[in-house]
């Protein structure tokens, strides 16, 4: 009888699942924010800088969650912040906001951020970093202002 377990087969298969899964840019959604990686944003080995990335992330949900309280919008916190791979110099860099959750006065934002990156007259993307950041509604004194009632189906094209 053959003793060998299948479980190293099932994990490779699992992980490439998940992985493929993970490239498979949102066509159906639009970015909240669309930008091209420059030098100017690379760290010292040359790769981009994950402080730009975040940045650009930060703009990304900063913009759903402002259309949402029609009004400004501060950070709170970055519950996670998962940087999966690395983004080159040239590559376009697309951030996709999601509202997981409204409260009194804060938005959480699902952000995810693909790369994609030109050869032989293709784009590849890639999943290359997610977080989700929490953002409070302010009035112009920065004091909590009590988010209006919005339509469940509320900015559906993010
Ligand atoms: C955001 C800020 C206005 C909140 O003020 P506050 O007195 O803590 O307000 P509250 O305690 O009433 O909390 C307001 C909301 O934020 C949420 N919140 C506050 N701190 C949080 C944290 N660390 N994590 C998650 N949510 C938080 C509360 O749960 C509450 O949500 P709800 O109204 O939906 O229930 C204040 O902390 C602040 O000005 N922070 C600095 C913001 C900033 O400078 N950001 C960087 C530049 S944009």
């Amino acid at each position: 009888m053959c003793m060998l377990s299948t479980r190293p087969l099932l994990w490779g298969i699992m992980t490439k699942i998940s992985m493929q899964e993970l490239d498979i840019f949102p066509s159906d959604r639009q970015p909240t924010v669309r930008i091209m990686a420059m030098p100017a944003n690379t760290n010292p080995i040359g790769k981009v800088f994950g402080g730009w990335i975040m940045a650009q992330m930060d703009v990304a949900g900063g913009i759903v969650a402002l259309e949402y309280s029609g009004g400004p919008v501060v950070t709170v916190a970055v519950t996670s912040m998962e940087f999966h791979k690395p983004v080159q110099v040239g590559d376009l860099v697309s951030c996709f906001a999601r509202i997981q959750k409204v409260g009194s006065t804060s938005i959480t934002v699902k952000v995810e951020v693909f790369s994609q990156r030109a050869h032989d007259g293709m784009l590849k993307a890639t999943k290359v970093t997610e977080a989700v950041i929490i953002y409070v509604s302010v009035n112009s004194d920065g004091i909590p202002r009590k988010l209006p009632e919005r339509e469940t189906n509320f900015g559906y094209y993010w």
